[in-house]
């Protein structure tokens, strides 16, 4: 079995938990995207895991596998792996394979995105670390692969050419060009470190599933941060939709079973761009206080808002979800009445899908529909009929919204808090 999940919304959605929940059942989860600019908090127990590169299954026995679509900074992914080392948790070649294809992020990725963010007249809010700079070389077929930074000549060889652009490259931003060479030392040692994790990905899924084994591919960010169909130019630089996994991956369409659409209850962003239903006062005060609204990874608050249909549509158009995990109910509670943003207004006519183009998308003023809410302490039901009516309801409205039945609904951070359909 195939599956995968993704996020609906501008990421943080909850991916890691939900993940960390249904990965008992996959032999594999692996990771198709993005780099260390997503942060996944995974909660057991006592102990909080906060990840960026490794897939959010850590947690189980399933094996591991980190994508060549994925740009890896590998000085991070060896501190995570120090980090859960620490907590009593190993992560061995067994465990985790990363693909020799995988496009590592170089300091002066990681320079010239914090230059060029300067630069920008409007801002993108980056999370400046280094993700678009190495995708930019991985498409302009300059960028150093693991296989590379693990084999000492041809890493240096690839240097030698390298460096003196980049040197030229950061000059030009305005920055210190000293930084292209202090790191080449260290990550020379960290490939090293890595080259027993290298395999080849596509190979590995492509056998799993042919001998009957599960997969799950985990997305990261959001379906409106996809580098083509999000709201550009307030996006990511990889294709965060489920398509994506299967050209990241190496995998066929046709062999995909599932695709479950992680959707949180009300919706946030980090970052700029368009966001038609923020709630600057004391409703988004109060989404961001109750739901730990701040970014895992850069800890900047998030822009948080009601819940957005026509960007749900959007999402559920983009992906072809056959679930939705829906993610934090809980946080709902004690806000009388809830509202949803069923359709836009732009240019004095309604619509219920956003505009193709940011620019229109941020003149859209959102029209509200009014549900009840509910004050019951929701986040120690167990079982579906254990919610308020209300929060029943707003449940099944979601469905409604995005055509697709909801499965699962999350009502608290921890791994027992799920309920299931
Ligand atoms: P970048 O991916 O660091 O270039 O950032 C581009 C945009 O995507 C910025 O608005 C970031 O805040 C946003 N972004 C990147 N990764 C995540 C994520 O994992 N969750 C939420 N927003 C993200
Ligand atoms: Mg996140």
């Amino acid at each position: 079995m195939f599956t995968i999940l993704t996020g609906a919304q501008f990421g943080d959605e909850g991916k890691g938990k939900i993940i960390d929940v249904l990965s008992s059942d996959y032999d594999v989860v692996v990771r198709f995207q993005g780099g260390n600019n997503a942060g996944h908090t995974v909660i057991v127990g006592d102990d909080t895991y906060k990840l960026h590169l490794l897939p959010s299954g850590v947690l189980t026995d399933a094996r591991l596998l980190i994508g060549p679509g994925v740009v890896v900074d590998p000085g991070v992914l060896l501190g995570e792996i120090k980090m859960l080392a620490d907590m009593g948790i190993k992560i061995t070649p067994e465990k985790l394979g990363i693909d020799a294809k995988t496009s590592i992020i170089m300091p002066y990725h990681i320079e010239m995105d914090k230059l060029r963010e300067q630069k920008r007249e409007k801002k993108i809010g980056t999370t400046a670390r280094g993700i678009g700079f190495a995708y930019i070389d991985k498409i302009s077929r300059d960028e150093v692969r693991l296989a590379e930074l693990a084999d000492k000549d041809a890493f240096s060889e690839i240097m030698n050419e390298l460096a003196p652009q980049r040197e030229r490259a950061i000059i030009d931003l305005g920055g210190d060009p000293g930084v292209v060479r202090e790191g080449i030392l260290d990550y020379a040692r960290y490939g090293a470190t890595l080259k027993p994790y290298i395999t080849d990905v596509s190979y590995e899924l492509n056998r799993a599933l042919d001998s009957g084994g599960n997969v799950l591919a985990e997305g990261a960010q959001g379906a409106h941060l996809d580098i083509i169909h999000g709201t550009q130019k307030y996006v990511t630089s990889s294709s965060t939709i489920a398509g994506g996994a299967c050209t990241y991956l190496g995998i066929g369409p046709t062999m995909v079973d599932q695709v479950i659409g992680v959707v949180k209850a009300y919706i946030t962003r980090v970052g700029e761009g368009p966001l038609p239903t923020e709630q600057a006062g004391d409703a988004g005060d109060r989404l961001r206080d109750a739901g730990g609204e701040f970014g895992t990874t850069t800890g900047r608050p998030r822009r948080c808002g009601w819940f957005d249909a026509p960007l749900a549509r959007k999402a559920a158009y983009l992906n072809a979800y056959t679930s939705i995990a829906l993610t934090k109910l809980d946080v709902l509670t004690g806000l009388n009445p809830i509202r949803i943003c069923t359709e836009y207004e732009l240019d004095n006519e309604r619509i219920d899908y956003p505009p193709e183009l940011s620019s229109d998308l941020a003149r859209c003023t959102p029209i509200y529909e009014e549900v009840e809410g509910w004050d019951q302490d929701i986040s120690v039901a167990g079982m579906f009929s254990d919610l308020p009516d209300a929060a029943q309801d707003y449940v099944r409205k979601m469905g409604e919204i995005l055509k697709v039945d909801v499965k699962m609904v999350s009502n608290g951070p921890k791994r027992n808090q799920i309920i299931v359909r």
